[in-house]
């Protein structure tokens, strides 16, 4: 608990003139009374680490008791049907809240914790009870100015300072990174040793899954992409439902959640263990521009930088594959690259795959974010010659491959956190052809 007592210490330093309210998730309705899973929202996690649905945590810098939270008050005819729940005395004893109540007076509360505040960082839009309610209450202080109450003049978006603090990322963290994508790599393994020509896609993906859920991830943080054949060329392929045929590639990307923070790995694989000729010339581009994408993922570099890095072996590759003909640097320019690479090449990874974080100050044409350590990124080329790519050539067409690490930004350079995932062709080929 401490690690998120500190987190609320430091955001009270960094926004010291309002009240703070970040709300929880909620249950969504998937069917009738049928619920899709429950998964906390990240910045509600990262600031108070409580897992239950539809609390609300109300910080205010400053103040003698600055942590006040509302959550579902103990119901043991609901709790029987839905789990346990926290409830209020023991909210206070095992998650630090100064104060709590129960959700029901959220109402009541509420205006009362504000009263004092002019400004409110609260993200508009975020939960359509607090929207109402913080409107509300607005409206009624401002009627009721001329007797006295302060205006609630400003509700000002905090997260954007909840998503910087969320960039860097605690040694803590990393452990929690390091372990969801030690459990992926056990899924991969046992992925590599399962597809053969024949296989369902989606049985390779039961058998990795079931290594994530045996390890200790309750969930993954996004969709498996178990993609063979052309449709590794769907970047968000997930439908898994093809069998692999003999000198087919299978791309796999997949990340399992551990404490709620995702690993994202993605390796591309001959299932029949041999790379044909063709595979393993566009293997190679892809292998490295994400070698020169590492390179240059250090502290002081630019963010961005590593996608130009490894655009920049990736456009080669195609004038050397035959794929483009042209000038490099025109190709890069005019973007003559896009039919065959359409993505970025790197995103922050934490408590979301696509974490939190700006990669650009100033808008979308400004400077790009420096890496610093303690920040966590993708680094995930690839190459799809796939039903689009009209003009590609003939041998390449069907081709898609992508390899993807994950990689924290240290004092000195970087560690590859999923460096035990096989990754050289040599490598690639050993673990699929593995018993
Ligand atoms: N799995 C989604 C991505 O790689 O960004
Ligand atoms: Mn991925
Ligand atoms: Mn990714």
């Amino acid at each position: 608990m401490d690690q998120f007592a500190e987190r609320r210490d430091r955001l009270s330093k960094l926004i010291t003139d309002g009240v703070i309210v970040v709300p929880a998730g909620h249950l969504a309705t998937r069917n009738n009374d049928v619920e899709f899973e429950f998964r906390q929202l990240s910045p509600f996690w990262y600031l108070t680490g409580f897992g239950e649905p539809d609390a609300v945590a109300v910080i205010r810098p400053g103040h003698e008791k600055p942590f006040t939270m509302f959550v579902l008050p103990r119901d043991p005819k609901m709790e029987t049907w839905t789990g346990l729940r926290t409830g209020v005395d023991a909210v206070q004893e095992k998650f630090g809240a100064d104060t709590a109540f129960p959700t029901t007076e959220l109402e009541k509360e509420l205006p009362k914790l504000l009263a004092e505040y002019e400004k409110v960082y609260y993200a508009l839009g975020s939960d359509k009870k607090l929207d109402e309610l913080l409107i509300d209450q607005s409206v009624k202080r401002r009627r009721m100015s001329p007797r006295g109450d302060k205006h609630l003049n400003e509700i000002v978006d905090p997260m954007p300072v909840i998503d910087q603090m969320r960039l860097i990322k605690s040694a803590a963290e990393v452990e929690c990174l390091q372990k969801a994508i030690d459990i992926t790599a056990a899924g991969f393994d046992i992925a590599f040793k399962s597809a053969r020509p024949g296989s369902f896609e989606y049985e390779v993906q039961a058998g990795m899954e079931i290594e994530f859920r045996r390890a200790g991830s309750p969930r993954n943080g996004y969709p498996s992409i178990v993609a063979s054949g052309e449709n590794a060329c769907i970047l968000h392929y997930i439908s898994n439902r093809d069998q692999m045929n003999d000198g087919d590639l299978l791309l796999i990307d997949a990340g399992a959640e551990y404490d709620l923070y995702s690993a994202d790995i993605t390796r591309t694989w001959p299932v029949n263990g041999k790379f044909t000729p063709e595979q393993k010339d566009v293997y190679e581009v892809v292998l490295a521009a994400n070698e020169a994408g590492i390179e240059a993922a250090k502290p002081g570099e630019d963010a961005m930088g590593v996608h130009d890095v490894a655009l920049k072996v990736l456009t080669q590759g195609l004038l050397d594959l035959g794929a483009l003909t042209g000038e490099l640097d025109t190709l890069i320019k005019d973007r003559g690259f896009l039919p065959y690479y359409m993505h970025g090449t790197s995103h922050w990874l934490g408590l979301d795959v696509h974490d939190s974080g700006v990669y650009r100050t100033g808008g979308r044409t400004g400077p790009s974010v420096k890496l610093e350590p303690g920040m966590a990124l993708t680094v995930e080329p690839g190459l799809y010659f796939g039903p689009f790519a009209e003009d590609a050539p003939e041998g390449l067409k069907g081709i898609g491959i992508r390899t993807e690490d994950d990689v924290l930004i240290t004092e000195d350079g970087n560690s590859v956190l999923t460096s035990a995932v096989p990754k050289t062709v040599d490598e690639i080929e050993e673990a699929a052809s593995a018993d």
